[in-house]
């Protein structure tokens, strides 16, 4: 190792270190009204998409969002970047209230929230060049960079790796890979102070997936932007995050700086994660990490399990998780800012935890391990 990879000194250690507030989420709730009836058509329930999430990230921030399919994480995403309106609850960007701001009030804040979408074929439009997709921000804000957008445009395309010569070709002549960099360029265009990126690299070739996260890396780094990196698995998040906060059916079950949340998980969702995240033990002398199996499909957000969501399939479930809510809380022997919402949570420590696999009760009998009760 080089004595340039030596970082600074700092005052305390370096994974508590909060930097300065920029966007603060408080309650925010999305449900999505469900009517039926006849012959008048009546609210009859709701999708509980968003319930309640609690999430900040900080000036020049990286923090992940995971969780499985439906959790609620893109709904998290619209909501923030004022795509969607929430049900309740206040969005903070940069000290401003913009919960519930009209389109005028949002104008100035508008640019400084980018949004990078999953499915880089869809989101570009197959009748403009790339030089319009990327220019169209701009156009649509009324921003002139200096030197012209053309300019800036051909600028952007070399920031994220393209040939600046490729201004004029239309989206289907790209790859995946390089249509999701015409994505972030377009979302670079206005120089924004935070991204939200759904899924950015789900749709791509593994082979490709790196490329293009290491792309937001030095992006995020580089231009000191803030990122919230939505994924479904913690595999993609890991290297990209300074902080993780981990969604089930709605809510934010566990949240803390990334050595907390990988190596000392407490919430037993996590751990599930954690145990499908594929570890190659090189030298063969480490231990593998026990498999938990996550059995059954997740419970549907239009009438969710009460208490604790998580009981339906957690192998720790006890009475008092069906009839009291768990909060999202510090537990003793958790780091400051590591929060999780669980009445009877693990050890800090995977080691801590029992050799045996872990298994959801039901496929244990099915099994006919039968060895039951612990
Ligand atoms: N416009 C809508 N109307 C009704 N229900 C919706 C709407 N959008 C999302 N939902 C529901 O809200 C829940 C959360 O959806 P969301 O897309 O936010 O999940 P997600 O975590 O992003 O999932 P995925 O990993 O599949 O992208 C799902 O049950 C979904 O069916
Ligand atoms: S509160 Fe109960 S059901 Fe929920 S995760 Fe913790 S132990 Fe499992
Ligand atoms: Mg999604």
């Amino acid at each position: 190792m080089s004595d340039n990879l030596t970082l600074p000194a700092q005052q305390g250690p370096a994974d508590t270190t909060t930097p300065e507030t920029l966007l603060e989420v408080e309650g925010l709730t999305k449900h999505f009204p469900i009517y039926g009836g006849f012959p008048i058509k009546r609210k009859v329930g709701a999708v509980q998409a968003v319930d309640g999430v609690d999430l900040t990230v900080g000036v020049g921030e990286s923090v992940g969002l995971v969780g499985e399919s439906g959790c609620g994480k893109s709904t998290t995403g619209r909501l923030i970047t004022r795509l969607m309106e929430p049900t309740a609850g206040r969005i903070t960007y940069a000290g401003q209230d913009i919960t519930h701001a009209s389109r005028k009030q949002l104008a100035p804040v508008r640019s400084e929230i980018q949004m990078i979408f999953q499915d880089p074929y869809s989101s570009l439009n197959p009748r403009q060049t790339v030089g319009s997709i990327i220019k169209a921000p701009m156009e649509v804000n009324g921003i002139e960079p200096a030197g012209g957008r053309e300019k800036k445009v051909r600028e952007l395309l070399e920031l994220v790796g393209l040939n600046p010569e490729h201004y004029n070709r239309f989206p289907h002549e790209f790859s995946g890979g390089q249509r999701q960099r015409i994505g972030v360029a377009r979302a670079l265009a206005l120089e924004p102070k935070l991204i939200v990126a759904d899924e950015p690299v789900s749709a791509l070739d593994v082979s490709i997936q790196a490329q293009v996260v290491n792309l937001l890396q030095e992006v995020q780094k580089e231009l000191g932007i803030a990122f919230l990196f939505i994924a479904h698995d913690l595999a993609v998040v890991r290297h990209f995050s300074q902080r993780v906060a981990v969604m089930y059916l709605g809510k934010v079950v566990e949240v803390g700086d990334r050595d907390s949340i990988y190596n000392h998980p407490r919430h037993p969702y996590t751990h599930a994660l954690l145990s499908a995240v594929p570890e190659i033990d090189l030298d063969g002398e480490g231990e593998a990490r026990e498999r938990i199996r996550l059995t059954g499909d997740v419970p549907s957000p239009i009438s969710p399990p009460s208490g604790c969501r998580f009981r339906t399939r957690c192998w720790k479930a006890q009475d008092k998780c069906a009839s009291e809510e768990p909060p999202l809380v510090k537990l003793s022997g958790s780091r400051e800012g590591h929060l999780t919402a669980c009445h009877f949570p693990e050890e800090p420590t995977l080691q801590g935890r029992a050799q045996d696999v872990v298994m959801d009760p039901a496929l244990k009998a099915l099994e006919g391990d039968g060895a039951g009760k612990d």
